[in-house]
């Protein structure tokens, strides 16, 4: 077993050494919910997204947030390597109680726990994969992340039975969604996906998807569609954070369509990898922390500018110095640019002055 860092409870410890204890409820009863987010070159992919999906489950469950959003991410951080592609497992149980007992114990702390690992680029992905169908035997708030998972894993491991990758989900002769992943399909050109509800889990690799093809053109829907419209349909897809976008080449031993990737999967994929890709960009900075940084903002002339920009700065950064900074008047006398030297930590704290700075409104411009 790789014994790599994994966080528990307020601790970063070696995976052999995390231990929960027997009572916990997320052991007896299945009683907690969780999340698993993609980390590209140490980049969390949608996480805001991520965690208002643990903030739904959690209100699902009644269960309260111990972490707010920043503390989730001081948490993960230490976690990611900026060398390869991740994915954190996040879960978070009601706690280890006195006693097993079904109703909610009194003031007992959640229990959580968090670990990444490596994703391995899933074989299927180019050459799609088969799978199957099944009625969906499972509870009734699939939106809800919970790590009580039974039912999902007694459907994907028929079909692992079968020699397919995934099992696709009928209630009452209409697709839901994949053992654990989202489904979609082409049919008469239109790239369809069951509505969110309380069958299905809102995939956040699903809402990208269809954003994606809103932004290029591709015509969605996400309206309910019967299972016997499956046969009609020129490409079926299955989608998770883990997997990213697979085709489904063949379903119930019947190929899809001429039984490799179509058209639509090879551009959604392709723009899928190009977004991904421009978000690491995007987010990529050319500077190594820490750094002495000048901070510019520029503003009319006649009032104390100097005054109000080290006001701001110094709430990132309290401890710069009144002679680190300068003023300079434009050439007609009717603006001042500020510049404050600091000593800079982070891409996240230049963010944040630079959105301060912004804001005010006696701010014209901030570089
Ligand atoms: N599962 N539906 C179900 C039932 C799932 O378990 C998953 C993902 C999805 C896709 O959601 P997303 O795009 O946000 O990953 C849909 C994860 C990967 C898992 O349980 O490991």
């Amino acid at each position: 077993m790789e014994n790599k860092t994994v966080y528990l409870n307020g601790q970063y410890l070696p995976l052999n050494e995390a231990k929960v204890s027997v009572l916990d409820r997320g052991f007896l009863f299945g009683d907690g919910i969780y999340e698993v987010i993609p980390s590209y070159s140490g980049h969390l992919f949608h996480f805001q997204d991520h965690l208002q999906r643990l903030e739904n489950s959690l209100a699902g469950i009644r269960l309260a947030n111990p972490h707010t959003r920043e503390q989730w991410q001081e948490i993960v951080s230490p976690l990611l390597d900026r060398n390869v592609d991740q994915y954190i497992y996040l879960q978070i149980t009601r706690g280890v109680a006195s006693k097993r007992d079904h109703a909610f114990p009194d003031n007992v702390p959640a229990t959580v726990f968090v670990m990444c690992s490596n994703i391995v680029p899933f074989a299927g992905l180019n050459r799609g994969v088969k799978a199957i169908s099944m009625d969906d035997t499972r509870w009734k708030f699939c939106n809800v992340k919970a790590i009580t998972l039974l039912g999902n894993i007694l459907h994907r491991q028929a079909a692992v039975d079968q020699g397919c990758a995934e099992a696709l989900l009928v209630k009452d002769g209409y697709l839901i969604e994949g053992a654990a992943s989202n489904v979609f399909a082409v049919i008469d050109g239109v790239l369809c996906t069951p509505p969110k509800g309380n069958d299905i889990l809102p995939g956040i690799t699903r809402d990208v998807i269809l954003d994606l093809a809103r932004k290029n053109n591709i015509p969605c829907s996400e309206d309910n569609i019967p299972f016997s419209a499956l046969q009609e349909a020129s490409e079926i897809w299955v989608t998770s954070s883990t997997r990213e976008i697979i085709p489904v080449v063949e379903l119930d031993s019947k190929m899809v369509f001429d039984g490799i990737p179509g058209p639509v999967w090879q551009a959604m994929n392709q723009i899928f990898q190009a977004y991904k890709q421009s978000l690491i960009m995007s987010e990529q900075t050319f500077f190594e922390f820490p750094c002495e940084f000048p901070v510019k903002a520029m503003g009319k002339a006649g009032m104390e500018l100097d005054l109000l920009v080290i006001e701001i700065v110094r709430r990132h950064v309290p401890d710069v110095k009144d002679d680190a900074v300068t003023s300079r008047p434009s050439k007609d006398g009717n603006f001042i640019a500020i510049t404050v030297i600091i000593e800079a930590s982070s891409k996240k704290q230049l963010d944040a002055i630079y959105q301060d700075l912004t804001d005010h409104p006696d701010i014209l411009m901030a570089l």
